[in-house]
């Protein structure tokens, strides 16, 4: 008996849970999409191609996503063609955000988006369905094409489809929207993306190793720049991804302003408005520059610039220090963007909308400071006890600094004061906190 299977899933446990019968999507043909004989050109072998296939329902849209093997040690790879539940949060989010884009473009103007690595055409499709782009998606892998071909078919007829190499596709076309979330790093294909890019280059990086430091020569390799592995590698890691958007995009008399960035689970994700010329570029630029870092004491600074200048020992210990970069130094989101994301989000069929908020309500509060501290790390160095977050962030406010929570960590702060600053704060803190203790009465 025929069965498709139907998935509203976000998780791969409820993903496996999630099933309905023929009845409920009506079709004449088999889940088996793609029982094909092709032949393979490199092997010169025939092969059978086979894509058993769910219907998954994200957002509004329907879509044919590969049937995954819950049991397989990493299930969205488990199938021909690529597909992750568990990007829902992402896939949200991004359909919220070209929501924002396309109103602020004139109904006259509708906007192209290329999904250039698209898997299942998950993400475009939504962006079709729920938000009325027109809408390319592309991938080299000819199954997942099919099973691309195979949504347009039957489910999503105004979506185009390609098979082609990305960077082929990229070059050769321009879209008002590129998305690019591969595989790993983005960075083969950024290049390309900015040469392609018009108005709004969207980027997935899931090589968050190489990125934040912790393999170091190849985040060298990929991104042109020295990677800090230190307690805020995650923000390091988005600003070195943004920074290597701006030098690409340069080139080309092209700048970017980045609306949206966030590091969530194992991935990061930024939206970057695209203008265009040559001043433009040239103010990308000055956003661009290196963090100082002192290992011993923890200080750090920020210096402006494509050629670092000015570079001394510590200010605070006189120890010599680490140098991250070059990277983005200005802002990492446009607050009213992201506050209009959140509308849409709320207003709007997310499954995940909880934790899409709270992510982008946290951008929006977040300082504009480059970096941050875990204060639960200096507390440990200082030998006191961990305190509530809100307290520091009142102390620092009430000594007159900045002082926000960040995205990127539960257990993190950014703010104006320097380190030796925020240890002083800390000890004071967890003075008081010692002898309002001593002055309670004793328990009976
Ligand atoms: C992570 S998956 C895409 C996931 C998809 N965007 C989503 O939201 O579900 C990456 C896809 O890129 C495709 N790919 C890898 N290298 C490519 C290239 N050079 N050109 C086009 N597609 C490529 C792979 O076949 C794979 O389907
Ligand atoms: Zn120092």
């Amino acid at each position: 008996m025929r069965r498709h299977h139907l998935t509203t899933a976000g998780s791969l446990k409820e993903y496996g849970k999630a099933i309905i019968s023929e009845q409920r999507f009506r079709s004449s043909e088999s889940c088996f999409t793609h029982m094909k004989l092709v032949r393979s050109s490199l092997s010169q072998r025939s092969r059978v191609l086979f894509v058993q296939t769910d219907l998954a329902i994200e957002g509004t849209t329907r879509v044919l996503v590969p049937r995954l093997d819950l049991s397989a040690s990493y299930p969205p790879s488990s199938a021909p063609v690529f597909y992750n539940p568990q990007m829902e949060l992402s896939r949200d989010i991004n359909v919220a955000c070209m929501k924002v884009l396309a109103e602020e473009r004139s109904a006259a103007h509708r906007l192209t988006y290329l999904d250039a690595l698209a898997g299942s055409g998950i993400r475009g499709l939504r962006v079709s369905n729920e938000v009325n782009l027109s809408v390319t998606l592309n991938d080299n892998n000819l199954e997942a094409y099919r099973l691309i071909k195979e949504n347009v078919k039957r489910l999503h007829p105004n979506v185009e489809a390609t098979h082609l190499d990305a960077n082929v596709l990229l070059s050769r076309t321009t879209f008002g929207v590129v998305d690019i979330d591969p595989f790993g790093s983005p960075a083969p294909f950024i290049d390309a993306a900015c040469r392609s890019v018009r108005e709004m280059l969207c980027v997935t990086a899931t090589d968050t190793a190489p990125l934040s430091g912790a393999h170091f020569n190849a985040g060298v390799r990929r991104y042109s720049a020295v990677p800090a592995n230190t307690e805020y590698h995650a923000e390091t890691g988005v600003r070195i991804l943004i920074g290597k958007i701006a030098r690409e995009i340069v080139k080309y008399d092209k700048a970017i302003v980045p609306m949206l960035s966030h590091a969530t689970g194992h991935y990061y994700r930024t939206y970057v408005l695209v203008g265009t010329g040559a001043a433009a570029a040239d103010k990308c630029i000055n956003e661009l520059g290196y963090i100082g870092h002192c290992t011993k004491c923890g200080h750090r600074y920020i210096i402006p610039g494509l050629a670092p200048s000015g570079i001394s020992d510590c200010a605070v210990c006189e120890a010599q220090h680490d140098l991250a970069g070059p990277l983005w130094l200005g802002s990492l989101h446009d607050r009213q963007f992201c506050a209009n994301v959140v509308a849409k989000i709320t207003a709007g069929v997310f499954r995940t909308s909880k934790q899409a908020q709270r992510i982008i309500e946290r951008c929006i509060d977040e300082l504009d400071t480059v970096t941050f501290f875990d204060y639960h790390e200096l507390l440990k160095e200082l030998q006191q006890p961990p305190m509530p977050i809100e307290q520091l962030l009142a102390a620092l406010r009430r000594s007159g600094y900045q002082a926000s929570r960040t995205h990127f960590s539960g257990t993190s702060v950014k703010t104006d004061a320097d380190v030796t600053t925020l240890k002083k704060v800390l000890r004071d803190l967890s003075a008081n906190a010692m002898l309002q203790s001593h002055d309670m009465p004793p328990d009976r």
